[in-house]
């Protein structure tokens, strides 16, 4: 049952497409929608995927938000718990060994922006909408979207989008540094695959480090960041992709990464 909200497609050369499929509800993120996401990540994870891309089924929604009709009668306890899960899983594509792209077909709104924000990429289709619009119905973002769209688009930014809880589109995202880049309508998941492929093609183990030293960059300080990235890099120099790319290039050749 769980295994059917969220589809999987293999691309080839370490590439998988995820699929939200729930689209009776335009995708809308439920404990099992929640629970095949995090079942799908580890299956990746185990696969030793590099480029995971999200996208929704159907073709209005990447995903509409949590489950309003689910969230309606939680109480206090409850509400903790299920934000507390949601995160949980969104971290799995921050925290992902690999790159995560959100491929957004549609809407894109409350839970939906958020695990976008959740992924390393974000490319949106010229017919996405994205918001925070649970203000609308009582409450605050629960799944990373007070902390998320603070740091990608600024305090002031996340807060009016936050206090309005308006709709953007698309080219609206990427000027507030939300989302990466427009694509042609019905050709976003097309273009994330090129990227994927791109990223593929580089040296994996450098991906996957540069990924985790990105990503500190959010955790510490700059001093602390730095650091970090001064052992990641070093830690590139026990690898045999840095001994093939540097060889490559000296060679004057393509390398072949074997990603070890
Ligand atoms: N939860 C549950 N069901 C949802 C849903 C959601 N977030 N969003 C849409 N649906 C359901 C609708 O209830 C409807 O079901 P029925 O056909 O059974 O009535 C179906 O999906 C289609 O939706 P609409 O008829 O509303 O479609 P529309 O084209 O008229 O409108 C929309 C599309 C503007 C996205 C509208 O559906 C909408 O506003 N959805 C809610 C968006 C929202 O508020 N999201 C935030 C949720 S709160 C949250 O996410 C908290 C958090 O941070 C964790």
């Amino acid at each position: 049952m769980s295994q059917e909200m969220v589809t999987r497609e293999d691309m080839g050369g370490g590439i998988a497409v995820l699929r939200i499929s729930r689209p009776e509800a335009l995708n809308a993120l439920n404990l099992e929608v929640l629970a095949a996401l995090a079942e799908a990540l580890e299956g990746e994870r185990a696969l030793g995927s590099l480029v995971v891309i999200l996208t929704g089924a159907g073709d209005k929604a990447f995903v509409a938000g949590a489950d309003i009709g689910l969230m309606q009668s939680f109480d206090r306890s409850e509400a903790t718990q299920f934000a507390r899960y949601g995160q949980r899983v969104l971290n799995m594509l921050t925290l992902f060994h690999g790159v995560t792209i959100a491929a957004v077909n549609g809407y894109a709104l409350g839970g939906g922006m958020e695990l976008s924000m959740a992924c390393d990429l974000i490319l949106l289709d010229e017919k996405a909408r994205l918001g925070q619009p649970e203000v609308n119905l009582g409450v605050i973002p629960g799944f990373g979207g007070t902390q998320r769209l603070v740091r990608l688009a600024g305090a002031q930014r996340a807060r009016e989008l936050i206090f309005t809880g308006r709709t953007i589109k698309p080219e609206e995202a990427v000027r507030l540094g939300i989302g990466l880049k427009v694509c042609p309508e019905g050709t976003v998941l097309e273009e994330a695959i090129e990227m994927a492929r791109t990223i593929a093609s580089k040296g994996p183990v450098a991906i996957r480090l540069a990924k985790r030293s990105c990503a500190n960059g959010e955790r510490f300080d700059l001093a602390i960041g730095l650091q970090e990235e001064a052992d990641l890099f070093g830690e590139c120099f026990e690898t045999e992709d840095q001994s093939e790319g540097m060889s490559a290039f000296l060679d004057k050749r393509p390398a072949q990464f074997q990603g070890k």
